[in-house]
């Protein structure tokens, strides 16, 4: 991965599946949303809807084959946003699959302001339970021993939010 965040990616069989698999996906879903917008046409002015058929375009044809370089950028996921789209689509009598596979993503949005609790983790690793801890909002103290795991620890939790996008 390059400092952009861009990397090369090989096109190899389980690689080219998981294109076809998008996208018939990707027609599924440009299908809710036509149901959705035939329901509610000024919908199409919803800055969620709006994402939502971004990222639905159905890939150029024909496909990348096998063998060939794709240039791939990773993005973050976004809960909250598709959260937004599960809520506006159930409110039609819409169910839109999970986009992201698991529910435990939509149970709790951070809440940066409380600051209430304090999670203490002592032997901290690589950080999993104080990057939850942090996810759910609350004031996190993490400690690791390992110098390997506490620059894994600095990096998981402190430079993020320290440096923000200056980190890339
Ligand atoms: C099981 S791992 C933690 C895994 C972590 N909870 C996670 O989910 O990634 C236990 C960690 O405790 C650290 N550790 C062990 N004894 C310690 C001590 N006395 N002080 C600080 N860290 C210690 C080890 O280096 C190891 O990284």
């Amino acid at each position: 991965m390059d400092a952009s965040g861009t990397e090369i990616l090989e096109i190899d069989a389980v690689v080219r599946r998981a294109i076809e698999r998008e996208q018939v996906d990707r027609g599924t879903v440009r299908g809710l949303i036509d149901s959705i917008l035939k329901k509610d046409p000024y919908l199409s002015n919803n800055n969620a809807i709006q994402q939502w058929i971004e990222i639905s375009k159905a890939f150029p044809k024909p496909l990348p084959c096998e063998g060939e370089f794709l240039n791939v950028n990773r993005v973050a996921a976004d809960p909250a946003w598709f959260k937004s789209i599960m809520t506006l689509a159930a409110g039609m009598g819409i169910r839109v699959p999970n986009l992201y596979g698991y529910s435990r993503a939509y149970y709790r949005q951070p809440d940066w302001q409380s600051g209430d609790i304090t999670i203490l983790d002592p032997t901290a690793g690589g950080g999993s339970i104080p990057f939850e801890a942090l996810r759910l909002g609350h004031q996190v103290v993490a400690n690791e021993l390992n110098p390997v795991g506490a620059v894994i620890l600095f990096a998981t939790l402190d430079y993020p939010a320290r440096f923000g996008s200056k980190l890339t």
